[in-house]
């Protein structure tokens, strides 16, 4: 059984075999040529327990580009709200024998669960501040379109790492596939280890930001702080917020991500998110379909 349930089991070939479907599909995709036909007869059962607007429609849109059907199980109209429990809820779902189910869950390690009862193959859409495998190979498929290459890129990382699946994926595959990472945050939200020892720590973003090729902004994950970590949004966008200003002053060659949600004035302001020469946000929304649909087709095809 094949499952997708992080960055951190995954080796370079196997990463690498991800972003070349992914290529292909976004080369198929522009030219509306691919086998629509790919998962004809599968049905993909989608277990959202926390919110989403890109991961849950692309997911979507990508199993239906390949002939897939697709169950949107909700959390919240279903019997868990009568008091039934995470484990029977699986169980339940699981014998009607679905081809394969794409989650997000807060708990950390909530896929590994349901990989190991499921019966078919696990995709994690993002679980606690743990994994968002599909979130880092669709960053990765942008930058590598971009430039050409993963390996040297000097990538920087601003913004609450301590709390972020979204970075924490990305820092495993990008330092995988041999770019250079950064990170900038303030102390509170800086993990106090990371994945890898070569990942350089800033905590200004005149300190971190010369000499980036990527920039890549992260919401503040405000649901998983037990506390209030920061003193205000305000206060934060103002040390750390990316504004054009700070770009043109330390980073004028770079280009800007961010996986969404964009909260503006927070961790990014409008000029440079909106940028058309540099920012790279909705490439990265548009390339959630091949990556997801690369994806489905080696775990999920026959
Ligand atoms: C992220 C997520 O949910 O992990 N969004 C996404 O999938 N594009 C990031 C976030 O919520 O900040």
């Amino acid at each position: 059984m094949k499952h997708l349930l992080g960055i951190d089991e995954l080796d370079k070939a196997q990463i690498m075999a991800f972003l070349d479907k992914a290529q292909s599909y976004s080369e198929a995709l522009s030219k509306g040529d691919w086998d629509k036909e790919r998962l004809r007869g599968k049905i993909i059962l989608h277990l959202f327990f926390e919110h989403s607007t890109r991961t849950l429609t692309s997911f979507e849109m990508a199993a239906k580009r390949l002939g897939a059907d697709v169950i949107n199980w909700n959390p919240e109209t279903s019997s868990l709200t009568k008091g039934e429990n995470f484990i029977d809820t699986i169980d339940t779902l699981k014998s009607m024998i679905p081809d394969a189910i794409v989650m997000r869950h807060a708990d950390y390690g909530a896929p590994k669960t349901v990989a190991a009862r499921s019966g078919c193959p696990v995709i994690n859409g993002g679980d606690s501040w743990r994994e968002h495998p599909t979130q880092a190979l669709l960053d990765a498929l942008t930058m590598k379109q971009h430039f050409g290459k993963i390996e040297g890129l000097n990538v920087t990382i601003i913004g609450d790492i301590a709390h972020s699946r979204v970075a924490s994926s990305n820092l495993q595959l990008l330092s995988k596939l041999g770019a250079n990472v950064r990170v900038i945050a303030p102390a509170v939200l800086m993990p106090q280890k990371l994945p890898f020892e070569n990942i350089e720590k800033f905590e200004s973003l005149a300190d971190g930001l010369p000499g980036s090729d990527v920039v890549m902004t992260l919401r503040l994950q405000k649901e998983r702080m037990d506390r209030a970590l920061i003193e205000s949004d305000a206060a934060y966008f103002n040390e750390f917020g990316l504004t054009l200003e700070m770009m043109d002053k330390f980073a004028p060659k770079a280009v800007v991500m961010d996986p969404g949600p964009l909260v503006r004035n927070v961790q990014i302001a409008d000029d440079i998110a909106e940028d058309p020469t540099r920012s790279l946000i909705l490439k990265q929304v548009a390339n959630g379909i091949p990556t997801r649909m690369a994806v489905l087709d080696i775990l999920v095809g026959d």
